[in-house]
């Protein structure tokens, strides 16, 4: 009997969890789609690379702007229609992209799509975090990165298939199709349990936990520490006035999306066709190429899967800025020496490959994850929400400033300054970063209030 009850629930369980999981994928199908575009689309209108550093960007901007909302939306409306709003903007926002008859809607249209971004991005994993058991909350978290990377790399292939006949409407269009699946799943989702006793509806919440967990007397449980932990008043803005300490936290989870972003991750993600058109390669192997860096992007997350708890987060920090580093520098000096033939052109897109290791092993899952770490309790939401709005404006002005680089400065020139701020951010990373592995939330929270300096916090 135990058995056949249990069985339609773990289904249901997983349902939700994967359908919440597939914001992540948007997210990432959403990212990765402009590179294998926007070549076709500066032909196809006649503008300049700031012109496309404009379109490419401008998704950021609506992502920062959709974050910057989401915390308000998703405590208004509840998390379950925020996101249902989200999938409906993505299905919209794709669409028009596809019709953008201008370079302006164009650049309307993705920020539209990057408003859905921004709110998923930010009420997916609180979702996620809300529904799952304090036992699979960690995984719950990793398997949302690994569908942004997944994300990426599904759209890297559709741009294969399409730029054949350099269809760059269907590129970004198609986009509309899991966006509608998304939508179709959300609606079924349950109400966030947290979000329903915060609006005094614990009976509901209780209903909604009782669907997805066995044991009736643990969801008893479940319901009281929740109203618990409502006790204690989000104060973030107040206390970021008010309290040196907690600005400390801010400003380490600023710096560290800031050092995120400024790895140059999604110089390649947005612009890694154009990148290998400058070393040599036709449309074709470009899009190849590509689809190789989205595989290694996935598969190099399964190593920060792997590790982050064993070995710690600061070592493995330390070895992605210098594997990225070396990636980088190389691709730089391989760009100043001229990549003529196709030994180089392979050593050139293997250097690239050695920066995604870096990256994906490193700083692309933790930052994230020490981010949401380090700050205490009461403004845990205020501090989250913050770095993550922090993640898309730096995001948008790496996209924004790319091309004038390139342009400016050089693209050997361009590598190297990267490859040399990831050097920086070894410094970064021995001063400032502390390392959490192990260490109760609660422990954290005690060492930073208590004056510690940052990077002791973990200690
Ligand atoms: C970053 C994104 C990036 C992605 C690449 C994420 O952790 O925040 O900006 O595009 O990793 O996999």
């Amino acid at each position: 009997m135990q058995a056949a009850v249990t069985a339609p629930k773990q289904r249901s369980t997983i349902f939700t969890y994967l359908l919440a999981a597939l914001a992540g994928l948007m997210f990432g199908l959403d990212i990765g789609v402009i590179s294998g575009a926007e070549q076709f689309i500066q032909t196809y209108f006649h503008i300049s690379d700031n012109y496309i550093e404009w379109i490419v960007s401008s998704m950021m901007w609506g992502a920062a702007t959709g974050a910057a909302g989401a915390g308000w939306l998703s405590s208004s409306l509840g998390r379950r229609r925020t996101l249902v709003v989200s999938a409906a903007l993505f299905v919209i926002g794709s669409l028009l992209c596809a019709f953008a008859w201008t370079p302006e809607a164009l650049v309307a249209a993705r920020f539209l799509l990057g408003i859905a971004i921004g709110v998923a991005a930010f009420t997916a994993p609180l979702y996620l975090a809300e529904v799952s058991p304090q036992e699979t909350r960690g995984a719950m978290i990793s398997m949302y990165q690994l569908m942004i990377t997944i994300g990426i790399l599904g759209a890297f292939l559709s741009n294969l298939w399409f730029s054949r006949h350099g269809e760059w409407r269907w590129m970004l269009g198609v986009i509309a199709i899991p966006g509608a699946l998304f939508l179709l799943g959300v609606l079924s989702l349950p109400e966030s349990p947290r979000w329903l006793v915060m609006r005094g509806r614990s009976g509901e919440a209780q209903d909604v936990l009782n669907h997805l967990r066995t044991d009736p007397a643990a969801v008893e449980r479940e319901v009281a520490d929740i109203q618990e932990q409502l006790k204690i008043p989000q104060r973030g803005w107040h206390m970021f006035l008010q309290n040196a300490n907690f600005r400390r936290s801010v400003f380490l989870g600023i710096g560290l999306q800031v050092v995120q972003q400024l790895t140059g991750i999604n110089v390649i993600m947005y612009y890694a066709p154009r990148i290998f058109h400058q070393v040599g390669f036709g449309v074709n192997a470009q899009m190849w190429a590509t689809v190789i860096v989205g595989v290694t992007n996935v598969l190099a997350t399964f190593i920060a899967i792997a590790f982050v708890d064993r070995v710690g987060r600061k070592p493995i920090l330390y070895a992605g800025f210098l594997v990225m580093a070396a990636g980088l520098l190389s691709v730089g000096t391989m760009m100043h020496m001229g990549v003529l033939t196709q030994g180089e052109q392979i050593f050139t897109v293997a250097m690239l490959l050695v920066f995604i290791v870096g990256f994906a092993m490193s700083a692309g899952p933790l930052v994230w994850a020490i981010c949401s770490e380090i700050q205490p309790l009461k403004g845990r939401d205020f501090g989250i929400g913050v770095s993550t709005l922090t993640n898309w404006v730096a995001n948008a002005i790496v996209g924004l400033t790319f091309l004038s680089l390139l342009n400016g400065i050089g693209p050997a020139q361009t590598f190297w300054l990267y490859g040399g701020l990831n050097v920086l951010f070894l410094l970064f990373t021995f001063w400032f970063v502390p390392e959490t592995k192990g260490t109760s939330l609660e422990q954290i929270e005690r060492n930073l209030m208590g004056g510690k300096a940052l990077r002791d916090i973990g200690q």
